[in-house]
């Protein structure tokens, strides 16, 4: 297919984990509108689970993978094996990454973070893409990319994309398709709890406890979903704000809000704009 010549000639890379949806589909068409060639990875890193059983149960469609991107038309499918990744054996690098990946997931998930920007690294070294598209579903993700891709001089440029969601509100995730119907159903009750964050501090000067309360409260009534953690964090460099009585519309910075939760033994993560 002849390709628009005011593209240039760029390569976009999207990594993914595979089982692929909506959210990925995303990010390979915004890499399709501005790069002439657009390469797609499907690999499950394990050094980025540090829980064994989440790697085990990590959802995998292959065929219907390779369907979705085939009706994409993209050009290049990257899926390396353990030993292209990791010629030296199975572990992390260790990147300095100003602190970001202790922060909020982080805290909770120990060595995440670094195993992410070990397997980006590798991609990168491998594929050596122009461009490169991360959904901000993980917006600490994002950071860290940002941050390893400055570590390693500025490329590929790191672009950011927005979350996609079901109609419901439930943002898109690989680890939906682990869901039951009643899961599913009431894990919309995590975005309904962002939103209710976002309209309150709308209308009040609202400190972070008071919104805490009702949003976990919106959530575990549900039966079906329970919250792990709900935090505010200031937008650009990830700090938790720790004051429980302060309105947040005060700080004059711009708040997210992060959610993680569980369906039984899935754990789902969203994050909003506050204010
Ligand atoms: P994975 O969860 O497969 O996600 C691949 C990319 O899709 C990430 O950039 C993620 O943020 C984005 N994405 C997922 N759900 C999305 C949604 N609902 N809306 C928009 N973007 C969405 O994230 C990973 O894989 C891995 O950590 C990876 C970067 C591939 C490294 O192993």
């Amino acid at each position: 297919m002849q390709k628009e010549s005011n593209k240039g000639s760029n390569l976009a890379l999207i990594a993914t984990m595979g089982a692929l949806h909506e959210g990925h589909v995303s990010l390979i068409k915004r890499g399709q509108k501005e790069c002439s060639q657009v390469i797609v990875s499907i690999y499950v890193n394990p050094t980025q689970f540090e829980n064994s059983n989440d790697l085990i149960n990590y959802p995998k469609s292959i065929d219907d993978d390779i369907d979705i991107l085939n009706s994409l038309n993209i050009d290049f499918l990257f899926i390396p094996n353990k030993e292209l990744m990791y010629p030296n054996g199975l572990v992390s690098k260790v990147f300095d990454l100003n602190g970001i990946d202790e922060k909020l997931e982080g805290a909770m998930r120990p060595g995440h973070f670094q195993g992410v920007a070990t397997v980006v690294d590798r991609l990168f070294e491998l594929t050596q893409p122009d461009k490169a598209y991360f959904g901000l579903k993980d917006f600490q993700q994002v950071q860290i990319i940002k941050k390893l891709s400055l570590i390693k001089g500025g490329t590929p440029e790191i672009i950011a994309c927005k979350i996609i969601r079901e109609d419901s509100g439930l943002a898109m995730s690989s680890r939906n398709s682990r869901l039951n119907v009643k899961e599913l159903k009431a894990a919309a009750s995590i975005f309904k709890a962002l939103k209710f964050a976002e309209k309150e501090v709308k209308v009040f000067p609202t400190p972070p406890a008071a919104l805490i309360r009702e949003m976990k409260s919106i959530i575990n009534s549900t039966g079906h979903i329970k919250v792990e953690e709900i935090t505010f964090a200031f937008s650009d460099n990830l700090d938790v704000i720790n004051d429980p009585d302060f309105p947040l519309d005060h700080y004059n910075k711009k708040v997210h809000c992060f959610i993680s939760a569980y369906a039984g033994d899935v754990r789902l993560i969203d994050n909003h704009f506050i204010c």
